[in-house]
């Protein structure tokens, strides 16, 4: 499908965020550069047994989001390719952090394109200090104490330390 000059040029980044993390406000940030507009799409995901709920998951993305206007965040059920068409998405957006990613990627990107065929999967990297986060490993080192400054945003720190005291 040709697009018309005047066409927004928005992308989905979709996702578990169990919690964000600052590789992937990073993400955010290169992407808007590239992009119109930028929407943080958050997947239930229920076969990874997520530590924080849906809602607690958008209200971090909402507040982490704050300086930037041209990205907001959905929660989404169902297929991500719907989602995107539904809002009139032209890419998805997924990070490539290291060769091991790369796998999974593929193959997501392929079935995504056999399902929708003008959807475009795009991958950036972020930046090499966020390299080797995972929102898993994060989860760990906050139950054991250790700090994370630096590898999140304030708001989901205090939130991870809440839940760790539980
Ligand atoms: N910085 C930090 N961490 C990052 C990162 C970055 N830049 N990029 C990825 N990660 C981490 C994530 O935090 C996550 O960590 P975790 O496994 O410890 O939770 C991991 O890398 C990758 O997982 P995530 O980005 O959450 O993706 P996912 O693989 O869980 O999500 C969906 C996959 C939700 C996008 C996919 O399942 C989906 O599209 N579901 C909808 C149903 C559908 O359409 N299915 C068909 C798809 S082919």
């Amino acid at each position: 499908m040709e697009r018309l000059p005047d066409m927004k040029r928005i992308a989905i980044y979709p996702g578990t965020f169990d919690p964000i993390t600052n590789g992937h406000l990073d993400l955010v940030e290169r992407s808007l550069r590239i992009f119109d507009e930028l929407i943080i799409a958050v997947a239930p995901s229920h076969k990874k047994k997520p530590l924080f709920t849906i809602s607690e998951r958008l209200k971090m993305i909402k507040r982490s989001l704050r300086h930037y206007r041209r990205a907001r965040v959905e929660a989404f059920e169902g297929l991500l390719v719907e989602f995107v068409e539904r809002r009139k998405g032209i890419a998805i957006l997924r990070g490539l952090r290291a060769i091991s990613d790369y796998e999974y990627e593929l193959q997501m990107a392929h079935m995504n394109r056999r399902l929708k065929t003008d959807i475009e999967t795009v991958f950036m990297m972020p930046s090499e200090e966020y390299s080797f986060l995972t929102s898993s490993i994060i989860k760990e080192v906050a139950s054991l104490g250790g700090s994370l400054r630096g590898l999140v945003p304030k708001n989901v720190e205090i939130e991870l330390k809440k839940k760790c005291s539980m």
